[in-house]
């Protein structure tokens, strides 16, 4: 079953098409990786599946329904959480309540009800503590987890990113180069991860330029030029495909 389908998805900034009728369909449970050249439209893609950006023509549908538009808090709420290219976590607080601040939701109503903390609140916060040590057991940083997250190492911090994803409880998670700057033995780690968090259902899209990971954990491959997609299939098609090779080597 696809979970994602996109149908002629484009933006435009000015002059430049950053994304031009893209068609996508991704199915539940697998891994599919979204890769080309820089300022392919990779990024502005994920933007706009998420709720980030508004499209200027397209459709995107999750979980079958159109959710074209909808601001990001209500996608994320129906199961599709992202994560941005540049890390974002609050240096200052625990590795935990990094976590468990993404389980919980911020919003502004969550933030009065966790100052006057009715009951139900309690009751949320218990279980969101049992879903933020699950999730930092799962990528491994249990041990880290009562450390300011600003002592984490690099390679933490990229964990740190996806436990907080899977602490949403998300059923498909999109990923902006979550491998970036991770070194050969951290890579190897990220893919296993990857495949065990596929194991159990759950969705991964991903961005990376590391082609070797790429090829390693995708059961699909989308190729995107200039804001085209010029393929789309299992790894061993892609990158035999002459437009792929030549998008790589004129970049
Ligand atoms: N907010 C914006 N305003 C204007 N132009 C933008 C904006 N966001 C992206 N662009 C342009 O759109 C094009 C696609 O950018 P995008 O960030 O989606 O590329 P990318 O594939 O993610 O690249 P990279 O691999 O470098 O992250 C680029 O030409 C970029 O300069
Ligand atoms: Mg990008």
């Amino acid at each position: 079953m696809d979970i994602l389908k996109v149908r002629s998805l484009s933006k435009s900034f000015g002059p430049i098409k950053a994304v031009s009728s893209v068609d996508m369909d991704i199915k539940q449970g697998s891994i599919t990786a979204l890769i080309g050249p820089n300022g392919a439209g990779k990024t502005t893609t994920f933007n706009m599946i998420t709720g980030f950006m508004k499209p200027d023509a397209g459709r995107v549908f999750f979980a079958g329904k159109d959710i074209t538009a909808w601001p990001a808090y209500r996608v994320a709420r129906l199961g599709l959480v992202r994560t941005f290219q540049r890390l974002e976590v609050f240096k200052e607080m625990s590795v935990l309540d990094n976590v468990k601040i993404a389980s919980l939701g911020i919003s502004m109503q969550g933030l009065m009800r966790s100052m006057f903390r009715p009951p139900s609140y309690v009751r949320e916060e218990s279980k969101a503590l049992e879903i933020s040590v699950n999730a930092l057991v799962d990528v491994g940083l249990k041990d880290s987890m009562h450390k300011p997250a600003g002592l984490l190492t690099f390679g933490q911090l990229r964990l740190l990113e996806i436990a907080r994803v899977l602490a949403t409880g998300a059923s498909m998670m999109l990923l902006d180069e979550p491998a970036a700057g991770l070194n050969s033995v951290e890579v190897e780690g990220f893919a296993t991860l990857m495949k065990d968090i596929r194991a159990r259902g759950i969705t991964i899209f991903l961005i990376d330029h590391d082609m070797k990971l790429v090829m390693d954990i995708s059961d699909m491959v989308i190729v995107l030029d200039q804001g085209v997609r010029i393929a789309s299939g299992r790894p061993e098609e892609v990158r035999t495909e002459p437009r792929v090779i030549e998008a790589y080597l004129g970049a």
